[in-house]
């Protein structure tokens, strides 16, 4: 089955951001998507109008309990004119298990891709085409109940807003390049049993107070260590980490904590497939420490939808900063990238069944 929306047309259309412009998530297109959720109805009413602000009741619960939930994804322009999604179905299920986590209903995950793509088609000719640019895509559920009281709630609206974007970290405006991140020991992100692995708008602001302590010592980005010992690499901001120490690639396990990303499955495949050992375990940032001492620390990189692959040259933990190779963009970071963004835009061949044309 394939879903079909009604379309509002903005009648006053923005003029659009040259690529130079660009920043992330800071312009917004002409349109975006709404659907409404009550218990006789399910989702319904599914529909695409002008891009502006939204009403709702100062009582919903989304303002006083949080409970929404969001994912992120990028819309990528071919050199002949498509738009490609990048595993969307996987974005779809994740939702879905957010959803779970936090009492929201689940959605047909067909109904999901296809509102996806319905908003991005109609915003087509705001996708970007320069290097290191796309369509950032945002879709996102509230809890609209108009009543206080900590209960799920029987109303939700999903909505999808996009905004065409450049890097995530300013340090990649023109150039992939490397950056400085904030070793977090006081505050925690997740701990088991909580909402980690969920893309739970509480998991962001819980965050920003380490972020703070990052951007004040001129750090891009916070690396978080477990909730218990202060001691296991866990994710870097809104991306898993990755630390390349002798020949293996390692990433922290998906063990309730960390957010399962897409690009980091993406990554595990392309390393497993490249033959390049890669382990999924814990990994204390003493070795990671003693590593970057000893010289064996050879790369780290953060992967994620906004991030794509980010290296990274500086680790600053308990006040010392420590350096990671030779604080270059390094060879597996490198070629992750360019088979990524070169997978998304087209340029390589998917071989793997990862991309879907919107047009
Ligand atoms: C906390 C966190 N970790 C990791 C990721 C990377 O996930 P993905 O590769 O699916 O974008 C994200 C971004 O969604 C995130 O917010």
């Amino acid at each position: 089955m394939s879903y079909q929306f009604p379309v509002t047309r903005n009648a006053n259309p923005k003029s659009k951001p040259s690529a130079d412009e660009l920043v992330f998530g800071k312009q917004f297109t002409d349109h975006m998507f709404t659907m409404d959720y009550d218990e006789e109805q399910g989702w319904h009413d599914g529909r695409i109008i002008p891009y502006g602000d939204i009403q709702i009741s100062p009582a919903s619960s989304v303002l006083h309990y949080a409970q929404m939930m969001f994912e992120g994804m990028k819309g990528y322009k071919t050199e002949d004119g498509h738009i490609l999604l990048f595993r969307p179905e996987m974005n779809a299920r994740r939702l879905n298990r957010t959803n779970e986590r936090i009492c929201i209903p689940q959605m047909d995950e067909e109904l999901f891709v296809d509102a996806v793509k319905a908003t991005v088609r109609e915003d087509a000719d705001w996708v970007p085409d320069a290097p290191f640019t796309s369509l950032y895509i945002r879709p996102f559920i509230i809890a609209d109940d108009p009543a206080l009281g900590v209960k799920s709630a029987k109303h939700y609206r999903f909505m999808i807003i996009l905004c065409p974007s450049g890097p995530y970290y300013a340090a990649n405006r023109g150039k992939l390049s490397t950056t400085r991140i904030f070793v977090e020991d006081e505050y925690i992100r997740a701990a088991h049993g909580g909402t980690g692995y969920a893309k739970v708008g509480g998991n962001y602001a819980g965050s920003l107070r380490a972020s703070k302590k990052a951007y004040a010592c001129d750090c891009n980005d916070v690396l978080w260590l477990d909730a218990i010992e202060h001691k296991y690499i866990e994710e870097v901001g809104s991306s898993n980490a990755f630390f390349v120490i002798g020949d293996e690639v390692i990433t922290a396990p998906l063990a309730g904590t960390i957010l399962p990303g897409i690009t980091r499955d993406s990554v595990l495949t392309l390393l497993r497939e490249w033959g390049i050992p890669c382990s999924e375990r814990k990994l204390s940032i003493d070795e990671v420490i003693a590593a970057a001492k000893e010289g064996a620390l050879k790369e780290a990189f953060a992967s994620g939808t906004a991030a794509v692959i980010s290296p990274m040259g500086v680790l600053h933990y308990l006040g010392d900063e420590y350096t990671i190779g030779e604080r270059v963009v390094g060879p597996i970071s490198q070629k992750l990238y360019d088979t990524i963004t070169g997978i998304q835009t087209g340029k390589i061949e998917d071989t793997r069944g990862w991309t879907q044309r919107v047009i």
